[in-house]
Order: structure tokens, then C-alpha cells, then sequence
């Protein structure tokens, strides 16, 4: 398998992109940890212009987070383990407000930055639940297995968002052997924000995209990775045992976002009825 050899930390810098345009929503933490980013990113987004296409990005990944949190509360999930997370600060978000035992993951040098970010804000403290951030290469089926025994008893909820599209069709296959396994163990599900479609020739023709947004779409075979429909992603998890509950609806009209987009919309754009084409659903999926 390649995956052990593979230097999954060339994906990391995206995580800075996502937090950089998070700083300008609403979500948890997200402006003041982007704050503390500097240097340049690897997409090279315009954040002097924050044109219409912008704002689209942005209100796309805002929806995305809350799409998790939406699934999440509806279930009475207790055990949380992150995959993944990047600058996320979900863990803490819920690590504030409630009780729950949450193990937040991702690639070594990733988990390190935001520790010291956590401690620059001075954040770690007045947690009503356990937060533990810990560093965990997905793809590790050993390292998998060990943070899922960090939980208690009690079902596990395993969510992630902005991975599987970097991995290929086995690398897929063999994440989804580890979270079966740990399900069928602990009980519990997870949510998914990954269920991304491969976009139409008109939809790329019709996203801007800088000379290093698509140096890194290429070298990392995003498009390709991509599930080629809806059908076709529900076949693969049902393939690789598992059994789709729901999906998550978003509620555009509460986005920080959207009064920015609204704002920037292109004339041409704005007599349309028809929104944006669907690219992206978050899922909730449970072993069978
Ligand atoms: C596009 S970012 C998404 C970050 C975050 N979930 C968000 O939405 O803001 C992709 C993340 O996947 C992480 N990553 C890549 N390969 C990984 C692996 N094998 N195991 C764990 N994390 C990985 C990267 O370090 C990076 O933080």
C-alpha cells in the first residue's frame, strides 16, 4: 500500500488557506486564530479584492463547517474523534459548552501549531469537557486504532471534513476499514463533509483559479478524487459496509457570508432562479 511512504504534510498548507478565509465568518475562534497567520498561501487568494468568487469560497467552507456541527447535534454524541481538523477549533468550541470527550486530530506539525495558537490566545482553560489534541496520520491503522481506546464506553462519533478528496480510491477504501472497524467496536457514526462530486467542464471553465490553486488541484488529483455522483459515493460507503442515515440541509440565509456574496454578485447573476450548482453534501454514516 502507498500509503505509509506518501508525505501526506504536502496537503497541510490548505489547512492555512481554510483558516485564512474562516477568518471571515462567524465560526468559533476562527478570526482570531487566522490572526496569528502570516506568510503567503498556497492558493494565492485575492484578500484585497474579495471579489464575488471570494466570498463564494468562503460562504462554501463556512457551510461546510456547520454542516458537521448541524449532523452532530443530532446525535447525543459524547465521544468525538476529529480526523483531520487543521485549524479547525470545533473540539474546543465544544469542549467550552458541554461534556464531551473530544480527541482532535491531525498530521504532527499541524497539531503542534495549533497547540501553541490555543496557548497564545489563552484558550486552554474553563473547558467543561476533555479536549485532547493529538497527532494522528489517518492512514496509520495502528495509530488509528490506539486513539479510538483513549474513549470510554459509550458510542464514538468520528467526523472530518476536507481529507478525502486527497486520497485515492484505496487510500479511501482503507480509511473507511479502520472507521468501520472502530465502529462496529464502539458503536456510534460519522459525519462526513467529503462527499464531493467531480464539478462539470462549465463549472471549472467558470471558477478563477490562481496558477498555484490549480498547481495544487493537479498534484494532489483533487477532481479525480472526486466521487463522479451521489449515487456513486452512496455505492462506495454501502461497499465498504456502511449504511447512510442522513444528510445535512444548510440554511444559507444563516451565513455570515451571504450578505458579503449578495453583495459582490455578478448582474448577470443576479436575475437567476436557479442557485449554484450542489458540489458538496455532508453525510451521516453507520456501520451495518
Ligand atoms: C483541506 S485541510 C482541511 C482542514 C480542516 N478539516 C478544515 O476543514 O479546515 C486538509 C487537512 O488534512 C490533513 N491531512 C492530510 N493527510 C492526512 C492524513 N493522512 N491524516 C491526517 N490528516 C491529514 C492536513 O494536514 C490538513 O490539515
Amino acid at each position: 500500500m502507498e500509503s505509509p511512504r506518501k508525505d501526506y504534510s504536502s496537503i497541510s498548507p490548505s489547512a492555512k488557506s481554510l483558516l485564512m478565509m474562516k477568518g471571515y465568518t462567524q465560526i468559533p475562534y476562527a478570526h482570531q486564530t487566522a490572526q496569528l497567520m502570516h506568510g503567503p498561501e498556497v492558493f494565492n487568494l485575492n484578500f484585497d479584492d474579495k471579489d464575488f468568487w471570494f466570498w463564494a469560497r468562503v460562504m462554501h467552507f463556512e457551510a461546510r463547517y456547520w454542516s458537521i456541527d448541524q449532523l452532530l447535534k443530532e446525535t447525543d454524541a459524547t465521544n468525538i474523534l476529529e480526523l483531520s481538523s487543521g485549524f479547525s477549533l470545533r473540539s474546543l468550541d465544544m469542549c467550552r459548552k458541554s461534556k464531551v470527550h473530544y480527541v482532535d486530530t491531525d498530521l504532527p506539525d499541524i497539531i503542534t501549531t495549533k497547540k501553541q495558537m490555543i496557548n497564545e490566545l489563552g484558550l486552554e482553560s474553563g473547558l467543561e469537557g476533555k479536549l485532547e489534541l493529538l497527532p494522528l496520520n489517518a492512514l496509520d491503522e495502528k495509530a488509528f486504532s490506539d486513539i479510538t481506546t483513549r474513549f470510554d464506553n459509550g458510542p464514538l462519533t468520528i467526523v472530518n471534513e476536507g481529507l478525502l478528496m486527497y486520497l485515492g480510491i484505496e487510500e479511501k477504501k482503507q480509511l473507511c476499514s479502520y472507521i468501520h472497524k472502530a465502529l462496529k467496536q464502539h458503536g456510534g457514526q460519522w459525519i462526513t463533509a467529503d462527499i464531493y462530486i467531480k464539478r462539470p467542464a462549465e463549472v471549472l471553465d467558470m471558477m478563477p483559479q490562481s496558477k498555484q490553486e490549480t498547481q495544487f488541484f493537479e498534484e494532489h488529483k483533487i477532481e479525480e478524487n472526486k466521487f463522479d455522483s451521489y449515487e456513486a459515493a452512496k455505492k462506495f460507503f454501502e461497499g465498504a459496509g456502511f449504511e447512510f442515515i442522513k444528510e445535512a440541509v444548510t440554511d444559507y440565509s444563516q451565513l455570515s457570508a451571504m450578505p458579503h456574496l449578495i453583495s459582490t454578485l455578478p448582474p448577470e447573476a443576479r436575475d437567476k432562479k436557479d442557485g449554484p450548482p450542489k458540489i458538496q453534501a455532508t453525510w451521516m454514516l453507520k456501520a451495518k
